[in-house]
């Protein structure tokens, strides 16, 4: 079936937060909404196929979760990642961010070090700082030319300040890299020394751009599989957020049953009926819708990219390896930290994520979600770029 992601949905006054939430977050309701990673196209049609079966049944009662349900996500794994995992090793949690926050809550004390890597998803810092005493311990990406490395100098240091655990993005979110093997190993052997667990967020893992490579980090070696627990999702890839079910994979029972325990004493631990056959259909039957997906991304990304380069060279644009955010470098607009945001709102209008929530200590970028119409996109950039013009008069 061929897929049509240039078809436009009037998502406004359907409670997406995409669009409805748009006043709260910019304090105006006309922007076009580049922001929350969340896709305006129709999903895959054998998941849209799925829950309209379910809801004919008409009854929407507790709901009991198939053995079928993780041997399909056990089997997308295996098919797209190279990756065998145990039915027995997963746990079911409402979302990945509930899930880490757990984790970390679980897993640290008040007055311990959790480590990430920013720039980095803002959430990384907020279910850190969400439990009594845990500090956030960063270790920034190193940028050069507009791709990001990790800096494994800093990254030695900061482990030699024994932090309880390590909230890894994998592929990263904003910069949008795919790790490679050999900085994967390098990554892990350093955790090793230092004894640091990780928890790798593999939300990403499905967006796949030009050809690139995921590689779990639980399947670098045994040795780094037995201290990395892993969080997947078929809601980023499918665009199925709102029907919030996530996976965990746990290197062993004693930490599953600490993560199962909370989850059971607030009675979450069962899909609701329409995740169960959404994320079950995504992965029998999605990899046709996301094969078409990819590649209408990457054209967006071309398109903002050159559209950068001729029209407004102050942003300037590099192609990610993953997801459908692009990480835009806005230095040389020559705006400060709160200029650039009003800019982007009331001159552009435009509504992006700010680049400090991703690194505090970091002006000047701004991350746009480009999984719209391509008209959609359009619109926006000469927005943006009218707005550039007229700022370049001032
Ligand atoms: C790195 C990362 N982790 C987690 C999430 C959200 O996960 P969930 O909706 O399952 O809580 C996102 C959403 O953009 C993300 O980028």
């Amino acid at each position: 079936m061929q897929y049509d992601f240039d078809k436009i949905i009037d998502r406004s006054n359907s409670n997406a937060a995409k669009y409805d939430e748009r006043f709260k977050k910019f304090e105006r309701d006309d922007l076009i909404p580049l922001w929350i990673a969340d896709m305006d196209f129709e999903t895959a049609q054998p998941i849209i196929d799925a829950i309209k079966k379910r809801a004919d049944q008409g009854i929407y009662g507790y709901t009991s979760r198939p053995t079928s349900y993780y041997e399909s996500i056990c089997e997308w794994q295996k098919r797209h990642h190279n990756w065998d995992i145990d039915p027995k090793q997963m746990s079911f949690a409402p979302g990945i961010v509930p899930a880490l926050s757990e984790l970390v809550r679980e897993f640290t004390e008040p007055g311990d070090y959790v480590l990430i890597q920013t720039p980095v998803y803002p959430e990384f810092y907020d279910v850190i700082e969400a439990w009594d005493g845990r500090k956030v311990l960063e270790n920034q990406l190193f940028e050069q030319g507009g791709y990001y490395t990790m800096d494994f100098a800093d990254l030695e240091e900061k482990l030699k300040m024994r932090p309880k655990l390590f909230l890894f993005c994998s592929p990263h979110n904003p910069v949008g890299r795919v790790w490679k093997k050999k900085e994967l190993k390098a990554m892990t052997d350093l955790c090793i020394r230092f004894d640091v667990p990780i928890v790798s967020d593999e939300i990403h893992s499905d967006f796949l751009l030009w050809g690139n490579e995921h590689i779990p980090t639980a399947t670098i070696s045994k040795e780094v599989a037995s201290r990395t627990i892993s969080c997947i999702s078929s809601t980023k890839t499918f665009n199925l957020a709102g029907l919030q079910a996530a996976s965990v994979v746990f290197p062993n029972k004693e930490w599953k049953h600490r993560f199962d325990s909370f989850w059971g004493a607030l009675d979450i631990h069962r899909n609701n009926c329409f995740s169960l056959v959404a994320v079950e259909a995504a992965c029998r039957y999605g990899d046709e819708w996301l094969k078409q997906l990819i590649a209408y991304l990457q054209e967006n990304m071309l398109f903002v990219r050159e559209f950068c380069r001729t029209e407004i060279p102050e942003i300037k644009v590099n192609l990610p390896e993953s997801t459908y955010l692009l990480w835009i470098d806005c230095r040389g607009l020559g705006l400060d930290r709160q200029a650039l945001w009003r800019f982007m709102i009331e001159e552009a209008k435009i509504g992006l994520n700010n680049g400090n929530d991703f690194c505090r200590s970091l002006d000047g970028f701004m991350r746009m979600n480009v999984a719209c119409s391509r008209n959609v996109l359009k619109s926006a950039m000469q927005q943006l770029k009218e707005a550039v013009v007229r700022l370049r008069i001032w």
